[in-house]
């Protein structure tokens, strides 16, 4: 790809056009807000310069990539574009027309990729009189960092245009993967059980806060607990995913959003950024801000070999039974989405592996971990954990095998 556009100058849309710029691309970087490209262009020049003082970039590659970036407050003059990568807000009007003017402006082989997370890919595309030309390519925060970058296929999506765009990522040093277009894609609809069934443990007085992220870390290795990293993204925008999840998908009980989320939410503590989520950030200092009511339960002798049993095979033999029984209700629900993603053909196990550990960082594939602890040992924890929620937990068809 020698030109392409990005449109919207905002979080996404600025590190996108500063990644296919390093990749040497010529980018038209567009926002209807003139200041907001202005300041895009000031935030990728910064960010330059920092690699630079850090040795990773010499100052002429810095002037290069930078001098690659046109910025425009109109979608016109596209004519010699041959990607556009729309990140405008998250709003299906607002893409709309977005894409009524990429059409128009550029020319009718160049394919038209949304950034969207968690708007239908076909849906964006119905508004164009060529929909096979739009295809979704999902990014993630920070975009120049990030390796994982999902490919989606709309209903009308042409294959050569998805081919393509997995190319170019690949071209700009992403992992790319694919992903049909289905609520979430891979990252943001697998991933919803870490937080879900953390809340839900909280919730029912098992752990705190810090006890709950302390198990995933200390005995799941992965590099954020739930909570930490709800704070981290924002509660708000990991509020919306898990609601606009929920709701495309007809609302299934073990995906409902959890109202502790929603309260800390509509009271304005959205996590770091406003020093205030599920942990207070204070002074340089971090400090639990969310009390746990603790209740002490009780489980079948079933239900606990169970847990056991899947503990032992995934990684956790040295936990105490209550942080077995977190880390495997977490694990579990983590697992069971990807295997019931994987039979409604959303991705291939691979993909779906590769997108978990590459989008959200996961020291595993939770399909590669399902292999390790055995179909049996998933099945067996799945169906004991169905004594806590009759349903919640129903085996996906994989692990029935
Ligand atoms: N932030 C994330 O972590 C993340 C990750 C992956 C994907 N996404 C998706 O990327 C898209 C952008 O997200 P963001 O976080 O960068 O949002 P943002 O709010 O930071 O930026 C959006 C930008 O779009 C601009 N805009 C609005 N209407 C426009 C129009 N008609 N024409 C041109 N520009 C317009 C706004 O002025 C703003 O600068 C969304 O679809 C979001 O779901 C976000």
């Amino acid at each position: 790809m020698k030109t392409i556009a990005v449109i919207g100058a905002g979080t996404m849309g600025a590190g996108i056009a500063q990644l296919a710029a390093k990749y040497g691309c010529e980018v038209h970087l567009i926002d209807v807000n003139a200041d907001l490209v202005k300041r895009a262009v000031e935030s990728i020049t910064k960010r330059l310069d920092r690699s630079v003082e850090k040795g990773k970039l010499s100052t002429d590659e810095r002037d290069a990539i930078a001098g690659r970036i046109s910025p425009s407050d109109t979608i016109t003059g596209l004519g010699n574009v041959e990607l556009a990568i729309e990140a405008v807000v998250e709003n299906l009007d607002v893409k709309h027309k977005v894409f009524k003017q990429l059409e128009a402006e550029t020319p009718a082989t160049a394919i038209l990729a949304t950034n969207t997370s968690s708007l239908s890919v076909t849906k964006i595309a119905a508004a164009l009189s060529d929909p096979a030309r739009v295809i979704g390519m999902h990014f993630f925060n920070p975009a120049p960092v990030m390796p994982l970058v999902e490919i989606i296929a709309g209903e009308a999506s042409d294959t050569a245009h998805i081919d393509a765009a997995y190319d170019v990522a690949g071209a700009w040093g992403k992992t790319p993967v694919r992903a049909k277009d289905t609520p979430g894609f891979i990252v943001n609809r697998v991933a919803r059980g870490f937080y879900l069934e953390a809340l839900r443990l909280l919730d029912e007085g098992v752990g705190s806060v810090y006890e709950i992220d302390s198990v995933m870390k200390t005995h799941g290795k992965f590099r954020m607990g739930p909570f930490e990293l709800m704070d981290l993204v924002g509660l708000d925008v990991n509020f919306s995913v898990s609601t606009s999840v929920w709701q495309q998908m007809d609302k299934p009980e073990r995906l409902t959003p959890h109202a502790i989320q929603e309260k800390l939410v509509s009271d304005g503590h959205l996590g770091r950024k406003t020093g205030r989520g599920f942990y207070v950030y204070e002074d340089g200092g971090v400090m639990p801000a969310h009390t746990v009511d603790r209740q002490s339960f009780e489980l079948s002798p079933l239900t606990a070999n169970a847990i056991l049993a899947f503990s032992y095979k995934a990684g956790a033999s040295e936990a105490n039974s209550t942080e077995q029984y977190i880390f495997t209700r977490i694990l579990a629900a983590i697992i069971n989405e990807a295997g019931i993603a994987y039979g409604q053909g959303v991705a291939s196990s691979d993909d779906i592996d590769i997108a978990m550990t590459k989008g959200t960082n996961y020291p595993k594939g939770p399909l590669e971990w399902a292999d390790e602890i055995g179909h049996r040992n998933v099945r067996g924890a799945l169906k004991a954990l169905g004594e806590v929620a009759p349903g919640r937990y129903d085996a996906a068809a994989l692990f029935e095998e």
